[in-house]
């Protein structure tokens, strides 16, 4: 399994999978060769202030959470770096959690994507931004954790603000799957989940706060 060259990427386009949602978003393209499927996340088509700026950064994030995250049932292996502003991993067969209406996936899933998201969590790495399009029902109904591009990862010495922005990125993670579960299989939330939901902690309505001037900000 191996990425895509730029020049192989022009010689044959690929199949083009979902066009960046804004205009700082990358594009997912479907690359397939001699029977392997690829997903590469590009953001060489994006305007030049984005590709210098945030596509560098979130390509170099992204490939390194995945670096970390290799050993990991639930998580694509990683396939390269096509070059600064590109990479691939591997496509995983299936649909993302927006396809499923509550009921429709197991309580089974959810108990198995709250394990991948500790194995992810202990390996150093935080998603930071969980949404139903990055959970993947795969092969065998086996969840799949994408979008790397907001990573914290775990660094800085104990008590440092580093160290904190990992901890409450981890935090963050998880009351997104616990919502997750909420809205799917609700009457498997457990009694301390459910508290956890409904107990928010301060640097979680500060940190939803900044987010969403973010994400405000991405989408302009
Ligand atoms: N490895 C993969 N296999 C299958 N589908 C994927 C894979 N990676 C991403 N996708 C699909 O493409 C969508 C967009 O990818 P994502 O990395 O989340 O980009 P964005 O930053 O635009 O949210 C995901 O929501 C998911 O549905
Ligand atoms: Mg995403």
């Amino acid at each position: 399994m191996q990425a895509p060259t730029r020049e192989a990427l022009r010689a044959r386009p690929p199949l083009r999978f979902r066009a960046g949602r804004n205009a700082t978003k990358a594009d997912i393209f479907l690359w397939e060769l001699d029977g392997v499927r690829l997903v590469v996340k590009d953001y060489a088509p994006r305007p030049r202030w984005v590709r210098a700026t945030m596509g560098r950064a979130m390509v170099r994030r992204e490939v390194r959470a995945y670096r970390l995250l290799q050993d990991l049932a639930g998580i694509p292996r990683f396939a390269g770096q096509v070059d600064s502003l590109a990479f691939a991993v591997e496509f995983v067969e299936g649909r993302d959690l927006s396809h499923f209406r509550p009921g429709e996936v197991s309580v089974e899933f959810f108990r198995k994507l709250l394990q991948l998201l500790e194995s992810v969590h202990k390996a150093g790495v935080a998603q930071g931004d969980i949404h139903h399009r990055d959970v993947l029902v795969g092969p065998d109904d086996e969840p799949f954790l994408v979008d790397f591009s907001t990573a914290a990862f775990q660094q800085g010495p104990a008590g440092s603000w580093r160290r904190m922005i990992f901890q409450a990125a981890c935090g963050s993670d998880r009351r997104a799957v616990l919502k997750l579960k909420h809205r799917h299989v609700p009457h498997s939330l457990t009694g301390a989940e459910h508290h956890e939901l409904t107990h928010p902690p301060t640097w979680y309505r500060l940190g939803k706060r900044i987010r969403s001037l973010w994400r405000a900000g991405r989408r302009k």
